[in-house]
């Protein structure tokens, strides 16, 4: 199977970037299946930016702000994704939304990450530290994180997969965060070589993972 080339975009210190990093080192292991070939941020100067150049990987700077549209920002993003055959996008921390005409031409191949359990706890303006303040206020026992395909709504796309911590009474919205984390590091990698190795379908709007053995 070809190695599938992925494009991580990220907003912000890149942990989870850093994951991918580690588990697909750009052209290092031929027979990995996949491989991150490029990292996207909004700004200049972050820590997923770094990561990258650290790891060698090709970076762009876009800021939607200086495109006339959303279309103009989505058709520089595609250009790019199709100058480095870019198979699956990976939003990891990406503060922005996502123009309407990537998601159309990259339907089921962008995935994102999310410290909760979707549906509950996502949507417009639950980013970082809101996610687990407005989990701690509900008194749930349980959140997590959550790898979703992305859809034309905030948090919203087929859920892919998820994994689930405690919440504890003593929990600060830092130290859920904190726990969360370590799961969301596992995660993610683990989706993305579900992807590689063609194991998730969706059908009906619901994400599919399928048996090794059936592919
Ligand atoms: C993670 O909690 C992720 O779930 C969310 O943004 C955060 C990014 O963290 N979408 P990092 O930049 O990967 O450290």
């Amino acid at each position: 199977m070809a190695q599938l080339k992925v494009a991580v975009m990220a907003s912000g210190g890149g942990t989870n970037l850093q994951q991918l990093l580690d588990r697909f080192p750009s052209r290092e292991d031929p027979s990995a299946a996949a491989e991150v070939v490029l990292v996207v941020s909004d700004r200049p100067g972050v820590g997923a930016l770094e990561r990258a150049h650290k790891a060698g990987i090709r970076t762009e700077v876009i800021d939607p702000g200086h495109y006339e549209s959303s279309s103009a920002f989505g058709r520089r993003l595609i250009e790019l994704c199709r100058a480095h055959s870019i198979g699956l996008i990976v939003l990891a921390g990406y503060l922005k939304m996502i123009p309407a005409e990537l998601i159309v031409k990259y339907r089921n191949r962008i995935i994102n990450i999310h410290p909760a359990l979707l549906p509950g706890f996502g949507g417009k303006g639950m980013y970082g530290r809101k996610v687990h303040e407005a989990v701690l206020a509900a008194g749930v026992k349980i959140s997590g994180c959550t790898v979703h395909f992305v859809d034309e709504l905030f948090d919203h796309g087929p859920i892919i997969a998820q994994r689930t911590v405690p919440v504890f009474h003593t929990d600060t919205p830092e130290s859920l965060a904190e726990r969360v984390l370590v799961e969301e590091h596992r995660l993610l990698p683990e989706v993305v070589e579900l992807i590689a190795a063609g194991r998730v379908e969706v059908a009906d709007g619901i994400a599919r993972v399928n048996s090794p053995d059936k592919t």
